[in-house]
């Protein structure tokens, strides 16, 4: 019975959501991977708390450690997932995690939007994988169809709803009348929102997920600092209602085009048509429109944020990661080809 060992980096929200998702596939995963994926050490903070949260889940509370060399400088572990969030100290230890040999799968756009690059060109280096789906729609499967099945195309633009948070406030002080105030408590409640909410409320996270769409989509370097950004902070009871008096609703909207080679990326809340598509996309559901030269228009839609959702997409990474260590083809997923292009400059 061969067995994959992996390394989880945070047991929160995602973390958990990750244990729960192995646990309940594990044998339709083993069956697809050629062995059984195990998580043998797990590092959090709050070691008591999060041990007597695993036993609670019916694995072995002991494995939960405080330091990371448990993990990184454990020679039979290949794979780290980190999903603790933040930026310095997630990526001192994935560069660690990398440097020792180890494949790295993250949910962190926070970390990929800003230092992708360099952290690829780590992986590259050591001929190992990183992996992000989970980085951008949660569960919606946009990176990998960017990174592999929309390869061919010459990307145009991309168009969505790529902040679960935001959409989930949106939606409920339309339908619901509810207060900002309420709807935020409860998004972060049911684990959408970032560890530090203003992320999602003010943007920047949705300018993360835009940046990484439009760096793989246009082939070239775009980081959060690229993007324009103008939150949902704003947005009053009032301007909902005067929109939907006039047949539109609000939506907080990323956008990222290239148009005579210049790259423009923004995100911003639009007044959206009641019969446009994007329209019905509500909670905390994602969609993403991308249009190539060859597909021409395509959607996708599904969870954004979330406990489970967002562990799919990491699971379906630690599958590709682990394959690629059973097949002995790591790295294969890895890219640090961009090419130089002009962003744009709102305003211009
Ligand atoms: P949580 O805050 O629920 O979980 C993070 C866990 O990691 C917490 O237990 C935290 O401990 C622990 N942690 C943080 N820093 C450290 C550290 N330096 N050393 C050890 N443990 C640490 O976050 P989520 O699970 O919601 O999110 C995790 C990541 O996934 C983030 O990057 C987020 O942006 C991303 N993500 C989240 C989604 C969601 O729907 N929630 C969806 C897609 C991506 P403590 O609480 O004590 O700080
Ligand atoms: N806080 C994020 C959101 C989590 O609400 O979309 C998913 O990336």
């Amino acid at each position: 019975d061969q067995v994959i060992y992996i390394g989880l980096m945070g047991a929160g929200t995602v973390g958990t959501g990750v244990l729960k998702v192995l646990l309940k596939n594990e044998t339709s995963i083993a069956k697809k991977v050629g062995a059984r994926l195990e998580v043998k050490r797990i590092l959090d903070k709050d070691v008591e708390g999060i041990s007597a949260k695993v036993a609670a889940l019916g694995m072995d509370g002991s494995i939960v450690t405080s330091d990371i060399n448990d993990l990184v400088l454990d020679p039979e572990i290949d794979i780290i997932v980190e999903v603790m969030g933040g930026i310095q100290t997630a990526e001192k230890f994935i560069i660690k995690a990398l440097e020792n040999g180890k494949s790295v799968v993250t949910a962190n756009k926070d970390l990929i939007a800003a230092r992708g690059k360099e952290l690829f060109d780590v992986a590259a280096a050591h001929q190992v994988d990183l992996l992000f789906e989970a980085s951008v729609a949660g569960g919606v499967p946009i990176i990998q169809s960017l990174k592999e099945s929309l390869a061919g195309n010459v990307i145009h633009s991309i168009m969505g709803i790529v902040n679960g948070t935001t959409n989930f406030i949106l939606t409920k002080m339309t339908q619901e009348k509810k207060s900002f105030d309420e709807v935020l408590a409860l998004a972060q409640k049911l684990g959408y929102a970032e560890a530090d909410p203003a992320s999602d409320v003010e943007g920047y996270d949705a300018a993360r997920k835009v940046a990484i769409l439009a760096s793989i989509a246009f082939n070239t370097r775009v980081t959060d600092t690229n993007v324009y950004v103008e939150g949902i902070t704003n947005i009053t009871d009032r301007d909902i209602a005067f929109a939907q008096e006039l047949g539109y609703g609000i939506k907080l909207l990323g956008i990222a085009k290239e148009e005579n080679n210049e790259i423009e990326v923004r995100v911003h809340p639009a007044m959206i048509p009641l019969n446009h598509p994007l329209s019905s996309v509500n909670d905390a559901f994602n969609a993403v429109f991308v249009e190539g030269d060859a597909i021409g228009k395509t959607m996708f839609y599904g969870a954004g944020a979330g406990e489970l959702p967002t562990a799919s997409a990491i699971v379906g990474d630690l599958i590709a990661a682990a394959r690629n260590i059973q097949f002995s083809s790591r790295g294969r997923l890895g890219c640090t080809c961009f090419e130089h292009k002009r962003i744009k400059s709102i305003g211009e």
